[in-house]
């Protein structure tokens, strides 16, 4: 059994999708259900015996030693995060609560977890913290990738609470040996994404005609990696990872915002035409930046292919096609998400859940 934390947000539900299509090994999802999480990612799941959803909070040592007491995970993937580096700017206390005190709450429960297995059980487990390229800051156009062992140097407060997260993996590693594997990814797209973060908002925006907000002259660029191939390569993570080993999991798919946007326009045009009006191009506007706004990230990947065989396989213009027939095929999902409506589920079958928006 694998415990997965988060595993109602966007990478989550896809890691928990990927990984029980392709094992037997049943899954255990613990989740708080912020507005980011939505359990109707999982619906198709719920009646399979090999997955079972734990409302909870990662920040409460109780229901974590509760839970590793009852379901006895042999590796934990903690994905459990405030993620949106906007919200982070409005509003940092969430992200310091749930990354740095819920990712030591975690290393907590599973340090204490680990130390009484039995020693092959000891030797096998692994804990999987997942963690972003955001950490190491901005790079300048002419500057090479960052790798494993870059500096650390977090511009927004979402930045700085994953570093602070960090920091305590590793030292959990190199204190108490507790089998810890960080990772770092760049930016993903695909499927399930809440429509806060730039691609699926820019799909969301092209389709119903509004605006298509870009920070500053659009030139800021990410390295867009599919959701898919970060999964498989958490997957191996959590089979082949290295104790204390780091691994960057970058999509080698650099492109400035405003390549994003207009080739959204483009896809969408040519599944929604809209005759008469013109392309979506001309909804693209420029707004104020964002503070701290990171220029430039980009990885280098040389730890995951060397031990974990791992490189990403999904061309960007194929998965962003791939990713906006995905939106236009889940009108559903999208207006769920969209109006609100998948709260009053939440509502409906976890009364008890303190929700957070
Ligand atoms: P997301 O915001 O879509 O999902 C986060 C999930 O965590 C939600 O289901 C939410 O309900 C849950 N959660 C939040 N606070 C919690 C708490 N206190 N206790 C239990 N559950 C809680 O995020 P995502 O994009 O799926 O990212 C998952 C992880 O991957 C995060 O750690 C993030 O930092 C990391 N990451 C994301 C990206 C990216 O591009 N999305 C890139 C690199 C790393
Ligand atoms: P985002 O999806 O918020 O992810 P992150 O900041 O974690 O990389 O933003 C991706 C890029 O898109 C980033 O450079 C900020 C930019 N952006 C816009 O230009 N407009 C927007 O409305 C949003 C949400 C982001």
């Amino acid at each position: 059994m694998i415990l997965v934390t988060g595993g109602s947000g966007f990478i989550g539900s896809n890691f928990i999708r990927d990984w029980l299509s392709r094992h037997d090994e049943p899954v255990v999802n613990l989740d708080k259900l912020t507005y980011a999480g939505n359990p109707l990612n999982l619906s198709e799941w719920d009646q399979d015996p090999r997955y079972r959803f734990v409302p909870g909070d990662v920040t409460d040592r109780h229901t974590l030693t509760d839970l590793l007491g009852q379901t006895r995970p042999r590796a934990i993937l903690h994905l459990a995060a405030e993620t949106h580096v906007d919200r982070s700017i409005a509003q940092p206390a969430p992200f310091v609560f749930t990354n740095v005190v819920g990712t030591y709450t975690v290393l907590e429960a599973v340090r204490h977890y680990w130390s009484e297995l039995q020693h092959h059980e000891r030797k096998n487990f692994r804990l999987v913290h997942v963690s972003t390229d955001e950490v190491f800051g901005s790079l300048t156009p002419a500057e090479a990738p960052f790798t494993e062992s870059s500096p650390y140097a977090p511009n927004s407060p979402y930045s700085a609470s994953k570093a602070g997260a960090d920091h305590l993996a590793r030292a959990y590693s190199r204190t108490y040996h507790v089998p810890v594997v960080v990772t770092h990814a760049s930016s993903n797209y695909g499927p399930f994404q809440f429509p806060e973060k730039l691609i699926p908002l820019l799909v969301v925006n092209a389709l119903n005609g509004r605006p298509l907000p870009l920070y500053g002259d659009g030139q800021n660029v990410r390295d867009w990696l599919y959701v898919e191939d970060h999964c498989r390569g958490l997957a191996a993570a959590l089979d082949a990872g290295i104790p204390g080993a780091v691994y960057n999991f970058g999509g080698m798919s650099e492109r400035s915002n405003l390549t994003v946007a207009e080739k959204i326009c483009d896809l969408v045009d040519a599944r929604r035409p809209r005759p008469g009006e013109p392309a979506r191009r001309s909804l693209i506007r420029f707004v104020a930046d964002r503070p701290g706004h990171d220029r430039r990230y980009a990885l280098s990947c040389k730890a995951a292919a060397g031990d974990l065989g791992w490189t990403p396989t999904t061309d960007f213009e194929q998965g962003l096609a791939a990713t906006v027939d995905w939106y236009l095929d889940h009108p559903d999902w999208l207006a769920d998400v969209v109006s609100g409506d998948y709260r009053r589920w939440i509502e409906a079958h976890y009364p008890g859940l303190a929700l957070t928006t």
